[in-house]
């Protein structure tokens, strides 16, 4: 359903971080989004923000923060007002959270978290189990000891931050260039211990989703990418929990945009998984790189969002190469304008079977209810939101075979949906069925001046 190009022009970023469960049901975090549905841009209808440009088709724009920067007030506005997504740089890395074994301090990363959140913007866990950046005491360890230390680390750690991460890394770095394992102490504990992490951090959370993350990844015809994506494959095969690749995409150091990019991002989509590039930068912020990559993500419904490795040149890991969209003194470079201006020109990812056009309905609840035809029950919470339009998740429990009915109050409308099989009675109404990815869902709803939220009824087949 194509929105108004005022619409669009009316549309301010401006985010909420209330979350309303409306039933006695356990909401689950706002992760399932897995083929988003979005309105399409029209050519005037570009956003001005890197993170308002992204949601426009669904997916989010990040960037890493480092806690040191945050008293940096020209970071920080820079920071908060053009991304929607944050990544600790190094601040929920294992020598960050347990310094000492079994002693967990999570100060700098709840600063992190803490400063995103309250902006509205999400964040991605960084990392779990690594070869690098651990803590002394984990470096001289293996065997047995290492192994139960690691799954200990998972546990705690995402104990921590139940609930509250839209992904994490369970795993980075795992693989040799030549697409075998990568020898470490991890390594050294036996090849099962990547499974072994991600089976323990699906129950430490289930629900955020879980990614293996790695770098050179990135071209299809890469003994690294195959090796990588053999795992997955294998993963997927064996009921192993992985729900996400990140691709690192560190164009610096020498390496550049390989022209099978898209191909690779596509691949692993193909296996199951989302796919986010992760940890972006290119040597000299070279514009067409910027733009492909970019495109690439754009073209891929489940390439979910893109994160830069830092806000301003001189923030970067690699700041003599200049490899980000905003320069030291905080301006935006000319990749900053091919990137932005890929993400307006992106499509939605999918869209409704049928055009709503049907009648409107009446009824402006002020509060869903779930009187439910069979045992099954429908709840909501918060999602984003945007000066014109908000996003609902839905978690359906009760039943695998359900049929949820959602009446939006007039004159809202409903303008997408995700990961459901949808058919439009109207713009007002919604029946949405089980497409086989699991019980949580989503909607985008044009207000259009009534917040009331929709009413929802279930029922079990
Ligand atoms: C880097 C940080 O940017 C640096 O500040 C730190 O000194 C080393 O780590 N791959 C990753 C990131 O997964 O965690 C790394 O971050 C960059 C490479």
């Amino acid at each position: 359903m194509a929105e108004s190009s005022s619409d669009l022009r009316r549309r301010r970023w401006w985010r909420s971080t209330t979350t309303r469960v409306l039933a006695g049901v356990a909401s689950v975090a706002a992760t399932a989004t897995v083929l988003v549905t979005a309105p399409a841009p029209g050519a005037d209808a570009a956003a001005s923000t890197l993170g308002a440009a992204a949601a426009q088709t669904g997916r989010y724009f990040g960037t890493a923060i480092a806690g040191s920067r945050l008293s940096n007030s020209a970071y920080t506005t820079i920071a908060a007002r053009e991304f929607n997504m944050v990544t600790a740089e190094n601040e929920m890395k294992p020598d960050a959270t347990e310094p000492n074994q079994n002693q967990f301090n999570f100060s700098a990363g709840d600063q992190i978290y803490n400063w995103a959140v309250s902006r509205g913007m999400k964040v991605r866990g960084h990392t779990l189990a690594w070869h690098a950046q651990q803590p002394g005491w984990m470096q001289n360890m293996g065997g047995s000891a290492l192994r139960s230390a690691m799954i200990n680390h998972i546990q705690k750690v995402m104990a921590h931050y139940q609930g509250k991460l839209a992904h994490w890394d369970v795993v980075n770095e795992a693989f040799n260039e030549d697409g075998s394992r990568r020898q470490s102490n991890l390594q050294g504990t036996g090849n099962d211990w990547i499974e072994v992490a991600f089976r323990t951090a699906r129950a430490a959370d289930p629900s955020t989703k879980l990614c293996y993350n790695d770098y050179n990844i990135d071209n299809w015809n890469y003994g690294k990418t195959q090796g990588v994506y053999r795992m997955v494959q294998d993963f997927k095969a064996r009921g192993v929990p992985i729900d996400c690749v990140g691709l690192q995409a560190h164009f610096t150091g020498g390496s550049s945009v390989p022209s099978s990019f898209q191909t690779t991002i596509s691949s692993f989509a193909a296996l199951g998984v989302d796919v986010a590039l992760t940890e972006v930068d290119v040597t000299n912020s070279n514009t067409s790189q910027y733009q492909a990559l970019t495109q690439a993500c754009m073209n891929v419904a489940r390439c979910v969002g893109i994160t830069v490795w830092g806000v301003r040149d001189s923030d970067s890991w690699r700041a003599n190469e200049s490899p980000l969209l905003f320069d030291g003194n905080g301006n935006k470079k000319a990749a900053y304008n091919s990137v932005l201006n890929a993400l307006n020109a992106g499509s939605p990812t999918t869209t409704p079977t049928t055009t709503p056009t049907g009648p409107t309905t009446s009824t402006t609840p002020t509060t869903p209810t779930t009187p439910g035809g069979g045992s099954c029950t429908a709840t909501l919470s918060a999602g984003q939101s945007w000066g014109d339009r908000y996003n609902l998740n839905v978690s359906v429990s009760g039943s695998s075979t359900w049929t949820v009915t959602m009446n939006v109050p007039s004159p809202a409308r409903i303008s997408a949906t995700w990961n459901i099989n949808a058919s439009w009675p109207s713009s007002q109404v919604l029946i949405a069925k089980p497409n086989g990815n699991g019980n949580n869902w989503g909607v985008t709803i044009m207000h259009n001046g009534n917040r009331n939220w929709p009413s929802v009824s279930c029922s079990a087949s």
